[in-house]
């Protein structure tokens, strides 16, 4: 598949389905959670969730007070329901709509969190 038909595919799952028409939906996403705060970063970690989706991730990181979190996926639709869900809450949130392979970086981020995304990458390109 190429990118826009990736893309496509992507917008048209979260277009058409909702939470709890999909696998991977977990209310508490504990092992991502347990991962994150076995760092020991602190609250002022710079966070990315790549391939986010509509993952709940990222409303328990702030409820556990992370203060710099960025959400990236490829699919708007799916960014733009994680935002209608947290309401002003995604205000403290970076979100960025982009294909992962094509993301440039202008921030350094301590933690990299991928749970059911890079293994899509399945091609060199
Ligand atoms: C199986 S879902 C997992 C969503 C979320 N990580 C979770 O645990 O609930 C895969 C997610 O990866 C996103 N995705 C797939 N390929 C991507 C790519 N090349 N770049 C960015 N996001 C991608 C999809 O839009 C989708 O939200």
């Amino acid at each position: 598949m190429d990118l826009d038909n990736i893309k496509r595919h992507w917008e048209t799952v979260y277009e058409t389905k909702n939470s709890s028409q999909v696998s991977w939906t977990q209310e508490v996403p504990k092992t991502s959670l347990d991962f994150i705060s076995s760092f020991g970063l602190g609250k002022q970690a710079n966070i990315i969730d790549i391939g986010g989706g509509d993952s709940k991730l990222v409303d328990h990181l702030l409820d556990q007070g992370y203060e710099r979190i960025s959400v990236l996926d490829i699919s708007a639709k799916a960014l733009e329901k994680t935002k209608k869900r947290l309401g002003i809450r995604a205000e403290k949130v970076n979100w960025i709509v982009s294909d992962i392979t094509e993301f440039e970086p202008d921030n350094n981020y301590e933690i990299w969190h991928d749970r059911a995304t890079f293994h899509f990458l399945t091609t060199t390109e």
